[in-house]
């Protein structure tokens, strides 16, 4: 893998702040843009920036034309069936939602996640607990944070309707052993969805050899344009549920009193949809794609572990989640507390302003696992293809200065 290639291909990597060139640590909120998802969404901004799936004129078709094109990128990159399983929405967090409204759950219904979830695959399912009367159980992980397999097998019942965890956690980067996950989901004749926002941009992830049944993520977080996501869903299952949003381009007719819905994707894609958007998440598929998720999560590991070696010891801070990073991706994160004071926030705004570091501090989104520990708020440091050792090796030495003033 080309790093110093991949890296001229990303305008801001060559745009100093300061003085300095930044070195961007924030890979699991949102991934920066290649010069080639940008100037295909300039594309169609400049030479058709029209509407798709309507109009019989000529731009429009190409836009169409263009749709379709990302829409099998994405069947390729997930390993689907067929184009019409994948659904373009704004984000994971659209995707979970949609599930969470479409699916005919009724009351007494149980649904299981772990305790890692990001706020989206939790809030949908408390607020299904009371609009439907469903359950909602949390699988606790293992006394190492792993996923506690045996725990899982003793809490899953006829009752389970979906299993809902989180593919890779954003709070620590570990992986759940989905396959065996989705084996005995299966076996109890439960459904199952993962969130692979941090899977499928660092990871092969094949929804066929899963035999997941819903697979949501953020193209965002894969080099893509904001606010874009996809859900993947097998057609049988996408084919019984009723839709989310409704309107425009869900229906074939419509009298006073009824509608006629469209088949998958269409009758999930309500109103005129983010085409640039669209097209610009094919052209991130295809820059993954080119480099390799196997590449892409080797690199990872070696950086994970330059960064997980040069910090593990220092007093004061804890590394959250398994403890050896070949079990972590790309995430590095960890509480802070130091004699002097200084929490997690004080030592980001620290790494950015003294050294162009950009990382996450706070409970990115999974709270409930915070406050369980009673524990506010963690730095995070996370990786992706871009970032090379020389900027794993200046973190280590930077996040020591910064501790420096606190310890
Ligand atoms: N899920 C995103 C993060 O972890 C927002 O930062």
């Amino acid at each position: 893998m080309d790093t110093q290639k991949i890296r001229s291909d990303f305008p801001v990597l060559s745009k100093k702040w300061n003085g300095k060139y930044p070195i961007y640590l924030d890979n699991a909120c949102m991934t920066l843009k290649p010069r080639q998802v940008i100037a295909a969404m300039d594309e169609y901004y400049y030479e058709y920036p029209v509407c798709g799936g309507r109009s019989l004129h000529r731009m429009a078709k190409i836009v169409d034309e263009k749709i379709t094109s990302s829409r099998e990128k994405f069947q390729r990159f997930l390993g689907a069936k067929q184009h019409e399983e994948i659904i373009f929405t704004k984000n994971t967090t659209e995707g979970l939602n949609l599930v969470a409204n479409s699916l005919d759950l009724k009351k007494g219904d149980m649904v299981l996640t772990t305790d890692k979830e990001h706020n989206s695959n939790l809030i949908p399912w408390q607020v299904q607990a009371e609009k439907k009367g469903i359950s909602h159980v949390v699988v606790p992980s293992a006394p190492d944070n792993t996923f506690d397999i045996d725990k899982f097998e003793s809490l899953i019942n006829k009752n389970v309707r979906l299993v809902s965890m989180v593919h890779t956690a954003n709070l620590d980067g570990y992986t759940i052993p989905a396959e065996e996950i989705i084996k005995i989901a299966h076996d109890h004749g439960a459904l199952v969805m993962l969130d692979g926002a941090q899977s499928a941009p660092h990871k092969p992830v094949d929804v066929k050899a899963l035999d997941v049944d819903f697979f949501a993520l953020s193209v965002h977080k894969m080099l893509g344009p904001t606010g874009m996501g996809v859900l993947y869903g097998k057609h049988q299952l996408l084919e019984a549920m009723a839709p989310f949003i409704v309107g425009g381009d869900t229906v074939s007719d419509s009298t006073y009193q009824s509608a006629k819905f469209l088949p998958s994707p269409e009758k999930f894609e309500a109103g005129l949809q983010n085409y640039a958007g669209i097209i610009g998440s094919g052209i991130a598929v295809d820059y993954i794609e080119n480099v390799g998720r196997l590449e892409i999560e080797k690199h990872e590991e070696k950086l994970n572990t330059i960064i997980t070696n040069g910090i593990k010891n220092i007093p004061g801070l804890k590394i959250i989640g398994p403890q050896e990073p070949g079990s972590r991706g790309g995430i590095i994160s960890f509480t802070v507390e130091f004699p002097k004071g200084g929490d997690a926030h004080d030592i980001a705004i620290v790494l950015d302003e003294t050294a162009n570091i950009a990382v996450r501090s706070g409970a990115f989104c999974v709270h409930s696992w915070f406050n369980n520990r009673k524990c506010e708020a963690a730095v995070r440091a996370s990786v992706y293809l871009y970032n090379t050792e020389d900027e794993a090796r200046k973190f280590v030495d930077a996040l020591g200065k910064t501790i420096g003033l606190f310890a």
